[in-house]
């Protein structure tokens, strides 16, 4: 009975581990919506070596150039006349934000990257979805261009001041939530506080769930 219950546990984790494989964000020749030549699927963000330099380096070993951070506009309170935001939004998108502008704002191809796979030697695709021939998100809801005025705050720090919040340490020590991301004290809301690149279990890559909005209430009181 319990060596049963150690192959169900491990053929479980099997399946966790293989969550991307298959997912929109799987761009790989066997991905289910845009696909490409190569057989491999991290490659589109991380490579083992020679990534990004350091200061480049949004996401760990993150494998594509980061997009032109100028022309965004930002949802603050300066561009939204109407939030009371007390938390501190950057001039520009920000950390892992900005990873997904690499392929969201629409200005370069999904399979630009520093470091090719090693099994093609160029990369050629198979458009789908939103994601033209040339391999642009260039149409459809995934393209979210640089005006982020309509879209909820990114790159903002989580204010201890709002007390429609939940409490910080409260967030920060949720398991298998939301995430809050960047250096110790001021950390901040990103695109991945809520979405998970790598898992499309909760659509579209949703951290939590949106049934009866515990996305939102994880953080918000309301
Ligand atoms: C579409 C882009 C994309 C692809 C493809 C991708 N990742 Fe990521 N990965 C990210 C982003 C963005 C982050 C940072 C945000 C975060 O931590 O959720 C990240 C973070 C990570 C991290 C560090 C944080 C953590 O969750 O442990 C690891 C490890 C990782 N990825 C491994 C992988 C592996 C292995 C694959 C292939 C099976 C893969 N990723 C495919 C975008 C991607
Ligand atoms: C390597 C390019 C790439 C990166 C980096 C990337 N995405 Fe995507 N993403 C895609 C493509 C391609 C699609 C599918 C677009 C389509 O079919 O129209 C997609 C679709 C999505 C969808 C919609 C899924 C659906 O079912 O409609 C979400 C949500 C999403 N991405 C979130 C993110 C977030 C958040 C990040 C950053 C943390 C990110 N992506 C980074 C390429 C990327
Ligand atoms: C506060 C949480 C939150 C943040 C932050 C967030 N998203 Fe989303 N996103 C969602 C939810 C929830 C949905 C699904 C909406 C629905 O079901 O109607 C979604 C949907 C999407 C979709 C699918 C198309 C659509 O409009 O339904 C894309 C693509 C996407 N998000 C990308 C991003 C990117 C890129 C960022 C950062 C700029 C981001 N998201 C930041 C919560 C968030
Ligand atoms: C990871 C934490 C987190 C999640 C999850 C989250 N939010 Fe937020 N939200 C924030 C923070 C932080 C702010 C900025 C608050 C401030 O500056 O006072 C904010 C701001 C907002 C604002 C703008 C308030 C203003 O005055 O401009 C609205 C509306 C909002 N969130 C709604 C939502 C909804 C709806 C969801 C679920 C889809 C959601 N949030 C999920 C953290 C989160």
């Amino acid at each position: 009975m319990k060596s049963l219950l150690v192959v169900l546990l491990a053929a479980g984790s099997m399946s966790l581990g293989a969550q991307i494989l298959g997912t929109k964000h799987d761009l790989s020749a066997t991905g289910s919506g845009a696909r490409t030549n190569t057989t491999q699927t991290c490659v589109f963000c991380h490579t083992p070596h020679g990534s990004a330099a350091v200061a480049s380096q949004i996401v760990p070993l993150w494998n594509k150039t980061t997009t032109v951070t100028t022309g965004f506009t930002m949802y603050n309170t300066t561009n939204n006349p109407g939030s009371s935001l007390q938390g501190v939004v950057d001039a520009t998108p920000t950390g892992a934000s900005m990873a997904c502008f690499t392929c969201h704002d629409g200005t370069q191809a999904v399979g630009n990257m520093i470091n090719l796979p090693n099994d093609i030697v160029s990369l050629t695709y198979t458009a789908a979805g939103g994601v033209n021939a040339t391999g642009f998100i260039a149409s459809g809801s995934a393209l979210l261009g640089k005006d982020l005025t309509n879209d909820h705050p990114i790159s903002i720090t989580y204010p201890a001041t709002d007390t429609g919040l939940v409490a910080k340490a409260t967030v920060l020590g949720l398991a298998n939530s939301v995430k809050l991301f960047g250096t110790l004290g001021s950390e901040k809301v990103q695109c991945a506080s809520c979405h998970n690149v790598h898992s499309n279990t909760l659509a579209p890559f949703l951290r939590v769930t949106m049934s009866g909005s515990a996305l939102c209430t994880a953080c918000h009181i309301k």
